[in-house]
């Protein structure tokens, strides 16, 4: 019998909920909520055109959990009040208008955090680089993390259990735990920041018991069928080049872990925009076909799925069930639409996002590109 090719147009199931297609815009950080956290008109439009671009679903920037050490980013959106959950609400309310699904990124920046003069982390780690995402600030390097004491345990789960029963409030169809990248779950998983000598430090399983302690305290809060994912990766923002030692054994373990939480779905990012490079293994197993392997949720790639035969390899080598497209989306958030049709896209380039993350610079930038291409 003939096979039948899937494509980035098919429909998929994530327990239990539809998506048009295997479509997700990737969460990125955009810094233009107001000082205090607020997500603003200007990110429902942000939002909503995703929506209208015809991605089926779309997971939000990282947004914080609680109103101690968990704020990222300056102008960083966050779910720990009510005015901030009202304001999600008319994003999810845009979002749904266009039949699609939308996940609220919960994060926690523990030593990565840019706010403040004292953050948390599991050791005393001094992260590599500088505080320097926002413009207007002077680079500077991140403080020496406080090490987190149980009181600390404590605070951050509470912190994530609420921003999860607020954005089921404000209508989200569920949450990722940011879990990659450097922030705070990452620093557990990552053997470099983790120095513990406790249950929460030492091999891979003691290493995600608090992600594991997380997800489960989320999980029991929520309904049924509030989905509940889980972004992990090697590389760090602060650190691109970094690797899992032992990489493709080091994975297998994490899975295995993984598997026992069982995520809803789970998210292997490639931050630097190169799966091949991040995601593949010298022994030609990518991070990816070891997680299908082991994990029953449904995986997403991420890191230049842009790339359509890419994407498409990776869905029908098993290896994935969904893409999430980041850069991409911001050049062009009909992107689905376009390809669909053939039509020509933007390509990103990297002045979108650069000096500054908002999104009034994106808007700004493609003004000027829009005029010139005029004359
Ligand atoms: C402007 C920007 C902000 C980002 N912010 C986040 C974030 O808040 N949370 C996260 O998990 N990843 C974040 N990322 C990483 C992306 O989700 C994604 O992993 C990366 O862009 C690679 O995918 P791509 O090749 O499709 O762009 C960000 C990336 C960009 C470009």
């Amino acid at each position: 019998m003939e096979t039948i090719r899937k494509t980035i147009f098919d429909a998929v199931n994530i327990r239990g909920r539809k998506l048009g297609n295997r479509l997700v815009v990737a969460p990125m950080t955009r810094v233009s909520a107001t000082p205090t956290g607020v997500p603003t008109q200007e990110m429902v439009n942000y939002y909503e055109a995703f929506a209208a671009g015809g991605f089926g679903m779309i997971i939000t920037e990282g947004t914080f959990t609680d109103d101690f050490y968990s704020k990222a980013n300056h102008n960083q959106p966050g779910i720990v009040n009510t005015k901030q959950m009202q304001a999600w609400k008319r994003v999810v309310d845009a979002v749904h208008s266009h039949d699609t699904l939308i996940i609220n990124q919960l994060m926690h920046g523990g030593a990565l955090s840019e706010c403040g003069e004292h953050t948390i982390g599991p050791s005393a780690v001094q992260p590599v680089g500088l505080r320097a995402t926002d413009p207007t600030r002077t680079p500077s390097p991140f403080p020496m993390p406080r090490v987190m004491g149980r009181g600390d345990f404590g605070v951050v789960k509470d912190g994530y259990v609420n921003a999860a029963l607020r954005a089921h409030q404000a209508g989200f169809d569920g949450v990722e735990i940011h879990a990659a990248n450097g922030y705070l779950f990452d620093q557990f998983i990552t053997p470099h920041t983790n120095l513990r000598t406790d249950e929460y430090g030492g091999d891979e399983r003691n290493r995600l018991r608090f992600l594991m302690e997380v997800y489960h305290a989320v999980k029991g809060a929520l309904p049924a069928g509030f989905i509940i994912g889980i972004r992990v990766s090697e590389s760090k923002v602060n650190d691109l080049a970094y690797r899992w030692p032992s990489g493709a054994e080091t994975a297998q373990r994490i899975f295995a872990v993984l598997a026992e939480i069982d995520p809803d779905y789970l998210h292997i990012a490639a931050e630097g925009g190169r799966w091949s490079r991040e995601c593949l293994y010298p022994n030609g197993q990518s991070s990816n076909s070891i997680a299908k392997s082991i994990l029953k949720s449904p995986i997403i790639a991420n890191g230049g799925m842009h790339d359509v035969e890419l994407a498409e390899t990776l869905l029908n080598s098993g290896a994935a069930d969904l893409v999430s497209i980041g850069r991409a989306a911001i050049a062009s958030p009909d992107w689905p639409k376009r390809i669909a049709a053939g039509a020509p896209v933007l390509p990103f380039f990297k002045e979108l996002i650069k000096p500054s993350l908002t999104l009034g610079h994106t808007r700004q930038v493609m003004e000027r590109f829009n005029e010139s291409a005029l004359c």
